[in-house]
């Protein structure tokens, strides 16, 4: 048995598979597409601690191979300690509990008035009229991404994950697709001259120590590469997101009607729908030097997938981990990474989320999935629903 992640088989349902290699074969290469992967809880977890052995200098997609060339300029999801700890602090001021706190009440009137739209069209897809619409307008938000630009980059941001089923081959870009860096360097420029209230704008003027001690600033590329990581990391995945929480808490309407009942509920309910199916299934690394795992060797250079989808059902680590359960409590949770790389957008994440449940709950407590009308994406590591078509 081969574990392909760009399989319609797997991209359909990939949990009998997960369990297969979780059992039977922890460590798994497939030669078809040259990479190793783990499945077990404790491994992912001891190798998001390990940055030496499982460098992300490659990048998160798995058909990098080669060294970028030195023009190229990685955003911090592609680099390793230390400089990328560096750029990182950097850029999570932006990020603060405070800064988020703050847009809480943003975030809430998007919401409802997205809501309030799809009440009045008699609902319908709710993918298409809120979830795949909120991410991206909040995150435009707080980097500064005007308007215009919002849907055209939401659509580049999903194609380049997109994957065909059928030969696991990345899709081309529509022919108008938005030109997505153009667009940020424009802005970049803008802000140069006339700071504001954003991310871009902090990028922008940031100063830092570099790991060889000279002080400075991001170059433009530098703040392109991390902005546009921003829309990219943090989109797609909330987007799958919100459509997992409005499905699983359909398909168990004792526990829905608990957290319609007690709100306080919701948060708890969130984190057990990441952890029960992942939006990001799982993160590519490389190997940094030959190790072995249950007696299989990666050798040095091989690209690694750490398969969080497959750690987040594990018997050793959850009980009974295929059942959907708000009230678990659990004392480590992979779903949104662990160790140097860990989401910087999780706080945000979380809190779209459960404001996005709080204003269903007042509008359309007793939703009902049409069923026979669920489509998924076919996309790299990101795993969700297309449609999500709603009688309300
Ligand atoms: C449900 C929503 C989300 C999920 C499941 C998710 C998941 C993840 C995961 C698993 C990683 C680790 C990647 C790795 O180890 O290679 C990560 C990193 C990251 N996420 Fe998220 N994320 C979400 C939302 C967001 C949001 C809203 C933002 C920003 C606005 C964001 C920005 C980032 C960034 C910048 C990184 C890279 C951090 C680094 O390399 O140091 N994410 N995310």
């Amino acid at each position: 048995m081969i574990y392909d992640p760009y399989s319609r088989e797997v991209q359909e349902d990939p949990f009998p598979t997960y369990a297969y290699f979780r059992e039977e074969e922890p460590c798994h290469y497939n030669p078809k597409m040259d990479f190793y992967s783990l499945f077990r809880f404790d491994d992912v977890w001891d190798a998001t601690l390990d940055w030496k052995t499982f460098s992300s200098r490659l990048g998160p997609a798995l058909e990098t191979r080669s060294e970028p060339p030195p023009e190229h300029v990685p955003s911090i999801i592609g680099m390793d300690p230390p400089r990328q700890v560096k750029i990182r602090n950097l850029l999570s001021k932006g990020f603060t509990p405070r800064r988020i706190a703050d847009l809480e009440s943003k975030v809430r009137r998007i919401a409802a008035r997205y809501l309030d739209e799809f009440v009045e069209a008699g609902g319908g897809d709710i993918q298409a009229a809120f979830s795949s619409k909120l991410p991206m307008d909040v995150i435009s938000v707080l980097v500064g991404i005007p308007e215009e630009f919002r849907s055209g980059y939401r659509r580049a941001v999903e194609r380049a994950l997109m994957r065909d089923p059928e030969t696991g081959l990345p899709v081309p870009p529509e022919p108008d697709a938005l030109d997505t860096r153009a667009m940020l360097l424009d802005l970049l420029k803008q802000r140069r001259s006339e700071p504001r209230e954003d991310l871009i704008t902090v990028a922008a003027q940031s100063e830092f120590e570099d790991v060889d001690g000279v002080r400075r600033r991001l170059t433009d590329q530098e703040v392109v590469a991390f902005i546009g990581l921003l829309a990219t990391a943090g989109s797609e995945t909330t987007v799958k997101l919100l459509g997992n929480c409005v499905v699983y808490l359909w398909q168990h309407p004792d526990q829905r009607k608990r957290l319609w009942d007690d709100p306080t509920l919701i948060p708890g309910a969130v984190e057990e729908v990441l952890r029960y199916d992942p939006p990001s299934q799982f993160q590519g690394r490389v190997a940094g030097r030959d190790v072995v795992y249950h007696g299989v060797t990666i050798p040095e250079g091989a690209r690694v997938a750490l398969v969080t989808g497959a750690a987040c059902r594990d018997p050793r680590e959850f009980d009974d981990p295929d059942r959907f359960d708000i009230d678990r409590q659990p004392d480590r949770e992979l779903h949104f990474g662990y160790g140097a790389h860990v989401c910087i957008g999780k706080s945000l994440a979380r809190q779209e989320t459960r404001v996005a449940l709080e204003e269903i709950r007042k509008r359309f407590a007793d939703y009902e999935v049409v069923e026979e009308g669920l489509t998924r994406t076919y996309q790299a590591h990101v795993r969700g629903f297309a449609e999500v078509p709603l009688k309300i």
